[in-house]
C-alpha cells in the first residue's frame, strides 16, 4: 500500500476522532424505502442484477487441490459446477447435462479422474466440459459431439480467490473489483490459504444481516463486551469508492494494542500500520465484508436464498503457515469470532418481524452509515434506475463522497 494512501486514511481516522458535526456539505440523505426489505419484485430484480449479472465469490483455490477437484456452487440458485482441469486450469459450468438435464455431478465436492459421467444414461465429459462419449452411439446419427460441450460459466481469480459471473456481457472481474483491488495489492492474496469455513442461516433478509457489517453505529450496544472494547466507532473514517466497494477503517482503541489471541502466529510480511493498529473492513461488493488484520481475514459473505431467508458464510484465510497443522490458537480465534457473528445476527430474526410490519416506513442514515445508502444507490445503478419502481428508488445523492484518485 503506498504511503500517500496510508497518510490520507490516517488523517481521516484522525479527523474523523475530533469532529463534533456531520462534515459540512454533507448531504441530507433521503430514507431507504421500506419495501426494499420485503417486496418480492424487488427481491426479483436485485437478485438479478447482483448474482446472475454480477461477480460473486465461490471458493478458494484450497477447495480444488488436484486435477479434477471440483466443487458444485448454489448459493446463487442455479447449481454451478467449479472443476480443476487436468491442466491445471480452474474452470465452471452448468452443472447440467446437455442430454436430457441431469446433473453431471451429484456430489457436493469430491474428485474425478480425467472424465465425468452422468449418472443418467451416463454421456462423458472431460475436464474442459467437452463431451467425450455417449452410451450406444449408434443411436445417434446426428448429434454433433463437438456442439454439446456443458455450457461454460466465466471464471477468474483475485489470488487465490475463485468468482464466477453468469453474465456473458457483463465487465471483466478486474474492472468489477475496481478500485478496491488496488487496496488489497501488497497482501500476499496468491498464498492465501483456507483455514476454516462456517455456514449459518437465518431467517432475514440479506441486507439486514449485509448492512449491520457495513457501519460501526451499533458496536457499543452490540458488542460491548467484545468489538467496543478494541475499536473506536468515533474515530471510524468511512471510504466509499465506485462500483459500490467501501471500506470502514477502525482504529484500535489503544495504539499499543495488539491482540493476545494472535500472539505468535505467522503475519502477512507486508502488513502496514493500517492493518496492525485498525480494524479496515472492506465490502467487496456486493456482499462480501472483508476485514483485514496481518494473521488471518474472517470474510463474512451474504447469501439471499429467499426475500427474508440468508446464508451467511464466515470463511477464514490465513498467510501460508507451511506444512503441517493450523497454529493451535486458532480454535479460539475462530471461537471468539463467532462470537461477534453470533450478536450481529441475533438481531436479524426480531429485526426482520418488525420490518414487516406497517410501522416500518423506510430507513434514515446518518452520516456513520453512509456505506448502507453507497450500497443501496450502487444496487439501482445496476438495476437501472428506470427498472426500480418509484417509490423504492435510491436517489445518487453521494456521488460527490465517493473517493476517486
Ligand atoms: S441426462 Fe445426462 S446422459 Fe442423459
Ligand atoms: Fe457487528
Amino acid at each position: 500500500m503506498d504511503a500517500q494512501t496510508i497518510k490520507r486514511w490516517m488523517e481521516s481516522v484522525a479527523f474523523e476522532r475530533g469532529r463534533t458535526a456531520v462534515p459540512s456539505g454533507f448531504p441530507a440523505l433521503p430514507d431507504i424505502p421500506g419495501g426494499r426489505y420485503w417486496e418480492p419484485e424487488f427481491f426479483a430484480l436485485e437478485r438479478e442484477a447482483l448474482f446472475k449479472r454480477g461477480w460473486v465469490y465461490v471458493g478458494h483455490t484450497d477447495q480444488l487441490p488436484e486435477p479434477g477437484s471440483f466443487i458444485v456452487w448454489r448459493r446463487t440458485g442455479t447449481p454451478i459446477l467449479v472443476i480443476r482441469g487436468t491442466d491445471g486450469q480452474i474452470r465452471a459450468f452448468y452443472n447440467t447435462c446437455r442430454h436430457r438435464g441431469a446433473p453431471v455431478v451429484q456430489q457436493e465436492a469430491g474428485k474425478t479422474s480425467r472424465y465425468f459421467s452422468c449418472g443418467y444414461h451416463g454421456w462423458t465429459y472431460d475436464t474442459t466440459g467437452s463431451l467425450t462419449a455417449v452410451t450406444d452411439p449408434r443411436d445417434w446419427a446426428h448429434l454433433d459431439q463437438s456442439c454439446r460441450s456443458l455450457v461454460p460459466v466465466r471464471c477468474d481469480l483475485l489470488g487465490n480467490w475463485i468468482y464466477v459471473c453468469e453474465d456473458p456481457d457483463a465487465p471483466s472481474l478486474d474492472h468489477f473489483l475496481e478500485p478496491i483491488a488496488r487496496y488489497f495489492r501488497h497482501l500476499p492474496l496468491h498464498d492465501l490459504r483456507l483455514v476454516h469455513r462456517r455456514s449459518v442461516e437465518v431467517r432475514g433478509n440479506y441486507k439486514v444481516v449485509l448492512e449491520n457489517f457495513l457501519e460501526a453505529y451499533h458496536f457499543r450496544l452490540l458488542h460491548r463486551h467484545t468489538t467496543d472494547r478494541i475499536f473506536d466507532n468515533l474515530g471510524t473514517s468511512v471510504h466509499l469508492w465506485d462500483h459500490g466497494h467501501s471500506m470502514m477503517l477502525s482504529p484500535n482503541r489503544r495504539p499499543d494494542w495488539v491482540d493476545p489471541g494472535t500472539i505468535g502466529m505467522p503475519e502477512m510480511a507486508t502488513a502496514t500500520t493500517i492493518e496492525r493498529d485498525h480494524n479496515p473492513s472492506y465490502l467487496v461488493f456486493p456482499n462480501m465484508i472483508v476485514p483485514i488484520a496481518p494473521t488471518g481475514i474472517p470474510a463474512v459473505a451474504f447469501w439471499p436464498q429467499g426475500v427474508d431467508r440468508t446464508i451467511l458464510d464466515v470463511i477464514w484465510f490465513a498467510p501460508d503457515w507451511g506444512g503441517g497443522e493450523r497454529h493451535p490458537l486458532w480454535e479460539t480465534r475462530i471461537a471468539n469470532f463467532d462470537r461477534i457473528v453470533d450478536e450481529d445476527i441475533a438481531f436479524v430474526e426480531p429485526i426482520q418481524e418488525s420490518i414487516t410490519s406497517p410501522g416500518f416506513r423506510g430507513v434514515p442514515l446518518n452520516y456513520q452509515e453512509r456505506r448502507i445508502y453507497h450500497w443501496h444507490a450502487e444496487l439501482d445503478r445496476r438495476i437501472g434506475m428506470e427498472r426500480v419502481p418509484e417509490h423504492l428508488r435510491v436517489p445518487p445523492v453521494l456521488d460527490d463522497w465517493v473517493e476517486r484518485d
